[in-house]
């Protein structure tokens, strides 16, 4: 259903976005890729930065004219532009802001005026806050933890108030932890999977913040790639709302440091004797996290093909094979 069509994969140099350019490439879609490279890279994309129906636009959405130039002809927008992080938006605050909230607010309003037919946009299970009760349900969220999670929560108000007022259908997507290829390993923000592999790989002890006991929904990208394009085609009524990426399964960091130790044992075994180091909890972090993942299913038909024990057998051996 997307081949022929257009889709604007803002963020498209990162992580997760440069697996959705991909796959929409793979599905036969046009991609237009809209990336600063601020945390982005051009290395994230060099498979396909040639292909006939790529093209890459080096911009950023602090400027509505470039969002504007970007989505013009477009179908659809798969909004993943932001700068990602819990600790990095309480360090700089007004960053996070400018990106996250006033760059979401130029997409939404480029995408009204372009008349993209639908926006799907990155939103986060940070948004849950210090809401105790599990698994997270859409509907429930409690108070929020950091400038992050506020980014987060206020693009769902600003995109639930573009579908009411203007008819622009949005749907949000709570990703929970999400871990994979061309995860970026490196530097004081790296999340936490890609962060241990990098260490292990060089025989150095990774760090964990707190005792280890804090729980996280692990979620692999192909599932996360699975949801996006869905999300693009699913029936009109499912949009207007925002909806948990997860496999509901929740796993500790001392659970998920055993099971790297014990995968990259196959490759180095003298990393099976490597210990984590702990070091005292970092402010912001949401102490347990596991999503229902019913909404999803019931409304997008996600159903997610990998769980964290094939999913990071995967990205291990990606991360072995490539120079990260
Ligand atoms: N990775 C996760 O576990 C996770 C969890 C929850 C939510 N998210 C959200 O998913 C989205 C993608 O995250 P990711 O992990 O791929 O991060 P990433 O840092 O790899 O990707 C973000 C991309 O956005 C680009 N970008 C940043 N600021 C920009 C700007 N002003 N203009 C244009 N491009 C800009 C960066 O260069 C980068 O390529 C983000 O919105 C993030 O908040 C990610």
């Amino acid at each position: 259903m997307l081949a022929g069509k257009t889709v604007v994969v803002t963020g498209g140099a990162g992580f997760i976005g440069s697996n959705l350019c991909e796959s929409l490439l793979e599905k036969g879609a046009t991609v237009i890729c809209l990336d600063n490279l601020s945390t982005g890279k051009l290395e994230n994309i060099v498979t396909f930065r040639n292909h006939p129906q790529f093209r890459l636009i080096e911009g950023d959405i602090r400027d509505l004219s470039v969002c504007l130039s970007a989505f013009a002809g477009a179908d659809y927008v798969l909004h993943h532009a932001a700068l990602g992080s819990v600790p990095r938006s309480i360090q700089d605050p007004h960053t996070t802001n400018e990106v996250n909230v006033a760059g979401f607010l130029n997409v939404l309003e480029a995408a009204r005026q372009t008349s993209i037919k639908r926006l799907v946009y990155a939103s986060s299970s940070s948004v849950y806050g210090d809401w105790e009760e599990s698994p997270k349900i859409e509907t429930r969220t409690g108070n929020l933890l950091s400038p992050y999670a506020v980014s987060k929560y206020t693009n769902e108000l600003y995109a639930g108030v573009y579908q009411r007022l203007h008819g622009l259908p949005c749907i949000g997507l709570r990703y929970f932890n999400v871990f994979g290829k061309r995860q970026n390993p490196l530097g004081e923000y790296a999340a936490v999977i890609p962060r241990f592999i990098n260490l292990l790989k060089k025989g150095e002890q990774p760090t964990i913040f707190g005792n280890g006991t804090q729980a996280r929904d692990f979620t692999y990208i192909e599932n996360v790639v699975q949801v996006n394009l869905k999300a693009l085609v699913s029936a009109p009524t499912s949009t207007g709302r925002c909806y948990n990426v997860a496999c509901g399964v929740a796993t500790s960091l001392n659970e998920l440091f055993a099971l790297i130790v014990r995968l990259m044992a196959n490759y180095y075994p003298e990393v099976a004797h490597i210990q984590p180091r702990y070091a005292p909890p970092r402010p912001g972090d949401i102490p347990f996290s596991l999503a229902s993942i019913e909404l999803a299913k019931t409304h997008l038909g996600y159903a997610p093909t990998h769980f964290l024990a094939e999913g990071l057998a995967a990205t291990i051996d990606w991360y072995l094979r490539s120079d990260n």
